[in-house]
């Protein structure tokens, strides 16, 4: 995999089953004040990162945060599964309305994969069904073209663990008016 290039600021939105190593690589790549995620905000508003209860919340509060840091020019990541267009979308205008690009990190492993991590977690393990659900519907946006047809600057599709491993990100400066 050659080196990313990420324009600096730009929207950077993980796409992903659960389990697929999101948050791992964002961790990996990206400072913690960089990063909103729907499961950190679930344990903030719900003192519990799986309360399906807290997600409306936990969403709009991401989204009130993301406004304010693409508004102030500071690179966001945003870790939720974003398998569903509907959350693409909703980001991919934050960004446009920033005037910032938006790029899909997507993670397209293969499904044993993703299903073996989630049953292998020590903590929280989502229910297999959701996840198989996710793969679903992740697979389907890339195949039918749905995916890159949603107005993305750039994607970038890691299909396997050696292309997670050998992931290189390269930030580029971005003029203000570029
Ligand atoms: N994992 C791994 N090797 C990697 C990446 C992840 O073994 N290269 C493991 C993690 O240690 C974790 C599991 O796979 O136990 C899921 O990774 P995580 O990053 O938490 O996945 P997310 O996509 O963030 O899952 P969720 O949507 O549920 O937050
Ligand atoms: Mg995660």
């Amino acid at each position: 995999m050659p080196v990313v290039i990420i324009p600096d600021p730009s929207l950077v939105v993980l796409v992903g089953a659960a389990g697929s190593g999101k948050s791992t690589l964002a961790a990996r790549h990206f400072a913690p004040d960089e990063i909103l995620s729907s499961d950190a905000l679930r344990a903030i508003i719900a003192g519990d990162a799986s309360d399906q209860g807290a997600t409306q919340p936990a969403f709009a509060a991401l989204h009130r945060a993301l406004v304010r840091r693409l508004t102030a020019g500071r690179l966001t990541v945003v870790d939720a599964t974003n398998v569903e267009r509907h959350a693409r979308l909703a980001l991919v205008r934050r960004a446009y309305a920033a005037g910032l690009p938006a790029i899909a990190l997507v993670l397209d492993l293969p499904s044993a994969v993703v299903l073996a991590r989630n049953a292998a977690r020590s903590g929280r393990t989502v229910d297999p069904a959701i996840v198989a659900g996710h793969l679903g519907i992740l697979r389907r946006a890339l195949d039918t073209g749905a995916l890159a047809a949603e107005g993305w600057w750039a994607i970038v599709t890691l299909r396997d663990r050696a292309a997670v491993d050998a992931l290189r990100i390269e930030r580029r400066p971005r003029a203000a008016d570029a």
